[in-house]
């Protein structure tokens, strides 16, 4: 199953970055949004992450010059039909299911009969989505979960639904190696397989604090200088986003119970405004070039 031609819907945090994967690995990749301004401002990020690498000398700017060509943006608000062709589409839209259900469903008819259409939900149901789509595309339908940032980290976690074909699932992990991430399958739960253990390990940094055993500071230098971890969980937390954090331990507490039982700390952080360094601060206090300033949120005090 030979893949050339890529397609990512949602040209956000998580889509532009997918698309980074594979443009950089030399393939042409449609890069769609609700407005061809968010998709144009998607691409334009990558310029920046890439400028970054050709001034330290991890890339030509021959290199970045080819990346960028390869990245087609497109407005999806009325149509699809640039994703027609491609042979492999990863969905990185809001995380809701009549956005993505609505999202697959267009591109399901507008797209040939072999394309794989895939989701990185974080915790949506894989095969409610595959469900949802149609009986046709089901068995070339499935989860693959990036990591943020998705064009350095590595693992993608694949997710075959019920109805997916195993050479469907092996394809997409082939396609995946080929562009040098390190797929691993998992099986369609809940928190599939990394955010089970990195919530669970958060939640329990989280009561280390809550219960006055550790300090944020303190908790971090043991993730550094115990775990040999690069960074500390808290500054780690703070670069993702606390709200979306927040959401996803409520489903996980749902679906697993008290080991997953939200942090009352981190909601209040989420409740006063403070979601981490794209807000200039959450657990610490973070300046415009992404340095770490202080710590003022109220539980620190
Ligand atoms: N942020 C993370 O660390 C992370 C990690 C893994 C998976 N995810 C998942 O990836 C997905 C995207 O997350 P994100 O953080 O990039 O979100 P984001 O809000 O940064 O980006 C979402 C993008 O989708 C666009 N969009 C919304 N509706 C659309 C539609 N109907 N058609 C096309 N585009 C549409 C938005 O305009 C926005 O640009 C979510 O499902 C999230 O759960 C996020």
């Amino acid at each position: 199953m030979e893949m050339k031609k890529f397609g990512v819907v949602g040209a956000g945090m998580m889509g532009a970055e997918i698309a980074l994967c594979f443009a950089q690995a030399g393939h042409e990749t449609v890069l769609g949004d609700i407005k061809m301004e968010f998709a144009e401002n998607g691409k334009k990020r990558l310029e920046g992450v890439l400028a970054k690498r050709v001034a330290k000398g991890k890339m030509t700017q021959e290199q970045m010059t080819a990346t960028m060509n390869n990245i087609i943006p497109t407005c999806t608000a009325d149509s699809v039909a640039a994703y027609a062709d491609c042979d492999l589409i990863v969905e990185a839209a809001l995380e809701v299911f009549e956005v993505k259900s609505d999202i697959f469903r267009r591109l399901d008819e507008a797209c040939k009969e072999t394309t794989i259409l895939a989701s990185n939900t974080s915790s949506i149901s894989i095969t409610k989505l595959a469900t949802a789509v149609s009986k046709a595309r089901a068995p070339r339908f499935l989860g693959t979960h990036f990591n943020s940032p998705a064009s350095i980290m590595k693992l993608v976690e694949v997710i075959p639904a019920v109805n997916t074909v195993d050479e469907v699932t092996e394809a997409v992990k082939d396609v995946l190696t080929a562009i040098g991430k390190e797929p691993v399958k998992c099986k369609d739960v809940v928190g599939f397989g990394l955010n089970r253990l990195f919530h669970c390990f958060y939640l329990e940094a989280c009561r280390l604090v809550e219960e006055g055993v550790c300090s944020v500071e303190d908790v971090d230098k043991i993730c550094l200088y115990g775990l040999g971890h690069p960074q500390g969980i808290f500054k780690l937390l703070d670069t993702l986003s606390l709200s979306l954090d927040v959401t996803v331990d409520k489903i996980l507490f749902e679906a697993y119970g008290d080991r997953f039982r939200p942090s009352a700390d981190m909601q209040r952080l989420v409740d006063a405004g403070h979601y981490g360094k794209k807000t200039g601060s959450g657990y610490y206090d973070w300046d415009e070039n992404g340095k770490v300033i202080g710590m003022s949120a109220p539980f620190c005090k």
